[in-house]
């Protein structure tokens, strides 16, 4: 894999996709978190050494800029304390030189541990658990080269704390490659957190990669118990996926934010993501979201009911679509026949608030 031997590598533009996910994603997360907590908690558990071979920025020099180059930085009341992990002494050293360089305010604090990430995070962990505390509101990224040393187990104590939310970088292609290599076993059983992975060795090409994306989406859901667990594989032009991310939250604002984040790569044009929500119909989207088949599977799913707009926006939450009002209105405006947008008297037609009501078909 690229960059695996050096200290610092090149920058590929799907490194750089991820980065703009992270970027516009701890944008919108920063602002909120700050304004009801006194401090928040930003952990990279697979750091790298903070910068590529031509100078471009790595992910925690990105997600202390989000912080400090903010236009609301000055308004955020809390602390941000950074946990920068990163095993490999090069890099870490690499990365210690690119923070000092960087002025810091009072507001923030960095740590950085040349450690393994479970290592760091179980220290930190029972740490947590000895004084009976919590977590201050964390996001953590988790973004390795490989399939090693992110056991299922360290994400269900992470996401036990009340706020927490963790991104994970989940290299399907590379799984795909040495599933069979047994010295993996190990490392996959912790990875899902189960042994089921191995009904895949039964399965080969494309149906393979959806099986394993769709097991760990399940354990991120059914064990480690994240409210929101989405994924957005991320293709290649060639429709070839080279990793997926997948976020896992229990804040219906944070999936909605993260939703903006990925659809921002999406509209670079280069990339597209796929929505694997049901596997035998994998749908990908480009430029514009396909809201026909959104209609269509709120149709399936409330077919002769009324439902509140909250409902459905809660049930738009559960899939790749983000909550946007104007292609409901426009289809009701062409009386489309899967619903009726219903507001009481005297409210416009068309209004979609928390009070309408729409009927489906
Ligand atoms: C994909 S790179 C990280 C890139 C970085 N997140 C970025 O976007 O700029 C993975 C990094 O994790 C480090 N690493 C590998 N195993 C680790 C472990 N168990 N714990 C912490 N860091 C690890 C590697 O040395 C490498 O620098």
């Amino acid at each position: 894999m690229a960059g695996e031997e050096k200290t610092v590598w090149d920058l590929d533009p799907h490194t750089r996709a991820k980065h703009v996910i992270l970027r516009k994603y701890l944008n919108a997360w920063l602002p909120k978190l700050t304004r009801w907590n006194g401090r928040v908690v930003i952990c990279d558990g697979f750091a790298g050494p903070g910068i590529y071979s031509q100078g471009e920025e790595g992910s925690p020099v990105i997600a202390l800029k989000a912080y400090l180059e903010h236009d609301y930085q000055s308004r955020m009341k809390a602390d941000v304390k950074y946990l920068f992990i990163e095993s490999d002494p090069k890099r870490c050293a690499r990365l210690e030189q690119v923070i000092d360089e960087i002025e810091l305010p009072k507001t923030v604090d960095v740590s950085i541990f040349n450690e393994r990430c479970e290592g760091a995070l179980t220290h930190l962990l029972d740490f947590l658990d000895e004084r009976q505390s919590h977590l201050a509101p964390s996001f953590t990224f988790i973004d390795p080269f490989g399939v090693s040393g992110v056991p299922l187990e360290m994400i269900v104590r992470l996401m036990k704390h009340p706020k927490s939310e963790v991104l994970i970088t989940c290299m399907l292609s590379y799984i795909q490659r040495f599933i069979s290599t047994p010295e993996f076993e190990k490392h996959m059983d912790r990875l899902f957190g189960c042994a089921d992975w191995r009904q895949a060795l039964e399965i080969v090409g494309q149906e393979r990669e959806s099986f394993l994306r769709m097991l760990y989406q399940r354990q991120l859901e059914s064990v480690v118990g994240a409210k929101y667990v989405r994924h957005f594989t991320m293709k290649d032009v060639k429709n070839k996926t080279i990793y997926d991310l997948f976020f896992a939250t229990n804040s219906a604002s944070g999936m909605d934010a993260m939703k903006e984040a990925m659809w921002n790569v999406d509209q670079s044009g280069a990339y597209a993501f796929s929505d694997a929500t049901d596997p035998a119909q994998e749908t990908l989207f480009t430029t514009e979201p396909d809201w026909n088949r959104l209609f269509d599977l709120l149709c399936q799913r409330f077919h002769g009911t009324e439902q509140r707009w909250t409902d459905i926006e809660e049930a738009i939450r559960q899939t790749p679509f983000r909550i946007r009002k104007l292609p409901f209105r426009e289809a009701a405006k062409l009386k489309d026949p899967r619903f009726t947008i219903i507001n009481r008297k005297g409210i416009r037609s068309g209004t979609l608030n928390d009070d309408t009501v729409v009927r489906f078909a």
